[in-house]
């Protein structure tokens, strides 16, 4: 079977995927993005799916719209994409994603997306500007509609950028005329979380939910092959260590952790794709294979039981901040160093020694850390934590980032998984 490997950017991820495919004797071709996306007049999609001889093709595009627009347009072509078209549709937008799991069932926190900004753009020189009116609009809504606190986030926002926390009417007055007085000092626009003006990854309006209090997020990974229902692969724990840490991604700097889901979290994790899938299916597209991480807030509003969980998780962070960091900014300059070695040529990647050092540099700190008595620890509070507390389904994410947290934490193999859900494909084709 031939698989397309497609990306706008080679990240390790996609280096481990197409080393790991060869091993397992599926081959892969790369497919540019970027290069695709400069030629796109000559209907090149369809002419490079004829030239590779593909039937299939992995997205991993960072770029959400890029990705989105990618896949539709190589299904359009014929192929059969990972993940598909609407499943990349419904979860790149995250009140979407929660109406399909409100449709289907699935409890969810409230939420509201207000068509409108407290921030608007300036149509002679293109600079923001602070509505306080419409601030105080917007403020009165969410105390009525959701209450506080609350968190706002742009609907298409990633990496927990521009997750903000609402205390009161007043403090979203507070804080939009704080980061205002920042703004106008050099004219950033990084100053104004992307939650509150419109924006590529915020098109609509102010986005707003409960807060759930919370020490850890969940990252399940569940697949769906073909002709199959969908399967719980493993969970990505990702702690934070104090609680003014809102956000607890770990690109944020939360610490990974393998966890043994509970039956209930599982159950839910499986139900969110089935919501997505069905949600999809209610606009006529069937969806009948996908791999994706759906995230779950486990909420508990006990600070005490909160608070076992960071007091662990302060106590592994020395060597998370120093080992595992250390060998991560190494990682970053060897693929910065391939790119310029190798331009875009994945064969030469897998074979470079440098990086075969520092991936084993990685894979070894993990072991280590994974063997710390701090880090079972950290585990097993965090496993506690989840008995008492309740599963609040939050997103779904279609592009799983998996080389440094999930393979080395919760040991989860994805590239095995993703030729896996292939191999499922290509048994109907
Ligand atoms: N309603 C909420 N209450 C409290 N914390 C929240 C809430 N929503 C999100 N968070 C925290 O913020 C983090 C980031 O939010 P979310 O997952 O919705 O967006 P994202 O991580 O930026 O998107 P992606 O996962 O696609 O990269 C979550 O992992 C969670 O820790
Ligand atoms: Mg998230």
């Amino acid at each position: 079977m031939r698989i397309g490997l497609a990306t706008d950017e080679i990240t390790y991820d996609e280096i481990l995927l197409y080393s790991a495919s060869e091993s397992l004797d599926v081959k892969m071709d790369f497919i540019d993005l970027k290069n695709l996306f400069m030629k796109s007049s000559e209907n090149i999609y369809e002419k490079i799916v004829k030239e590779h001889d593909l039937v299939m093709m992995v997205n991993r595009a960072i770029s959400k719209n890029l990705r989105e627009r990618s896949t539709e347009v190589f299904e359009r072509a014929g192929l059969k994409v990972l993940n598909p078209y609407m499943v990349e549709y419904i979860s790149n937008d995250k009140f979407r994603t929660k109406e399909a799991f409100r449709k289907f069932n699935l409890e969810t926190v409230r939420y509201i997306l207000l068509p409108d900004f407290p921030f608007s753009r300036r149509r002679e020189d293109g600079r923001l500007r602070f509505h306080r009116e419409k601030a105080k609009a917007i403020a009165k809504t969410i105390a009525r509609e959701i209450g506080f606190p609350a968190v706002i986030k742009p609907i298409g926002g990633s990496r927990g950028k521009s997750i903000c926390l609402i205390e009161g009417e007043n403090d979203f007055l507070e804080k939009c005329f704080r980061y205002y007085k920042l703004y106008v000092n050099d004219w950033s626009e990084r100053k104004i979380p992307e939650a509150l003006h419109q924006c590529v990854s915020n098109p609509i309006g102010v986005f707003a939910e409960e807060f759930i209090p919370h020490p850890l997020d969940l990252r399940v990974i569940v697949s769906m092959r073909r002709g199959e229902s969908p399967q719980y692969i493993g969970c990505l724990g990702r702690v934070g260590r104090k609680e003014e840490e809102i956000a607890k991604n770990t690109a944020l700097g939360s610490i990974p952790i393998g966890i043994d889901l509970p039956e209930e979290y599982r159950r839910i994790a499986v139900d969110c794709v089935k919501a997505i899938v069905n949600y999809a299916k209610s606009f006529g597209y069937l969806v009948d294979y996908c791999l994706v991480g759906v995230d779950i807030i486990p909420r508990c509003d006990s600070f005490l039981e909160r608070r076992r969980v960071y007091e662990a998780a302060r106590k592994i962070s020395p060597f998370k901040d120093k080992y595992i960091e250390q060998v991560k900014t190494q990682l970053n300059k060897a693929i910065r160093k391939l790119a310029s070695k190798h331009g875009r040529n994945l064969d030469a990647y897998t074979k470079d020694k440098d990086f075969k050092d520092v991936d084993n540099s990685l894979i070894e700190v993990f072991r280590k850390y994974r063997e710390m008595e701090e880090y079972k620890n950290l585990v097993k509070a965090s496993e506690e934590y989840l008995n008492v507390s309740k599963p609040e389904p939050n997103e779904v994410n279609t592009r799983v980032d998996y080389g440094i947290n999930t393979r080395n934490a919760a040991c989860i193999d994805i590239p095995y998984h993703i030729v896996h859900v292939m191999s499922s494909i290509s048994e109907h084709i």
